[in-house]
């Protein structure tokens, strides 16, 4: 397994969008171990194949404590939404960056496994949140694109200062 190096807003290639898996093969269970234990070690609860700039319609996503729930989703497709939450994201993408973010508070996702067996998932509150939020990835959408333009306009120039201070 293998640390990826993660994309950070606002890099053009957050905003490409993925294609679906044909087979999950071995090149897709290797993408599914490296996005892990680049998550763990982030550490975060959630991470996209697009931030670790791969196009391709995969995310893992562990909300537990301790980082023993691993779950991970290729070619995920939400069949129902449920009620609305507003919850404080992050995203290992926009570092050190959090704001409020409304979704939906519950919602069920079909997906295939680690070994393309098709499986159906309900998911409530931080869960569903935290899929929404990676599946939004693959769509080439970063969270702070819900905030106001005042906001984004003033994270992008915050995360550029950022990246040419650490040169
Ligand atoms: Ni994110």
């Amino acid at each position: 397994m293998a640390v990826l190096p993660i994309l950070h807003y606002p890099d053009p290639r957050l905003h490409k969008v993925a294609s679906p898996v044909q087979t999950v093969d071995d090149s897709i269970r290797r993408l599914i171990d490296d996005m892990a234990e680049t998550m763990y070690q982030a550490p975060g609860i959630g991470l996209a194949a697009t931030q670790v700039d791969v196009h391709r319609r995969v995310i893992v996503v562990d909300v537990s404590e301790h980082g023993t729930a691993l779950q991970a989703f290729v070619n995920p497709v939400i069949l129902t939404r449920d009620g609305e939450a507003e919850r404080e994201e992050g995203c290992l993408s926009v570092p050190g960056i959090y704001d409020k973010v409304t979704r939906a508070e519950r919602i069920t996702v079909q997906a295939l496994d680690r070994h393309g067996e098709s499986f159906t998932l309900e998911a409530e509150g931080l869960l569903a949140t935290c899929i929404q939020h990676e599946m939004d990835h693959l769509l080439g959408k970063v969270f702070v694109e819900y905030l106001s333009q005042l906001k984004q306009t003033r994270i992008k120039s915050k995360l550029r200062k950022r990246a040419r201070s650490t040169l």
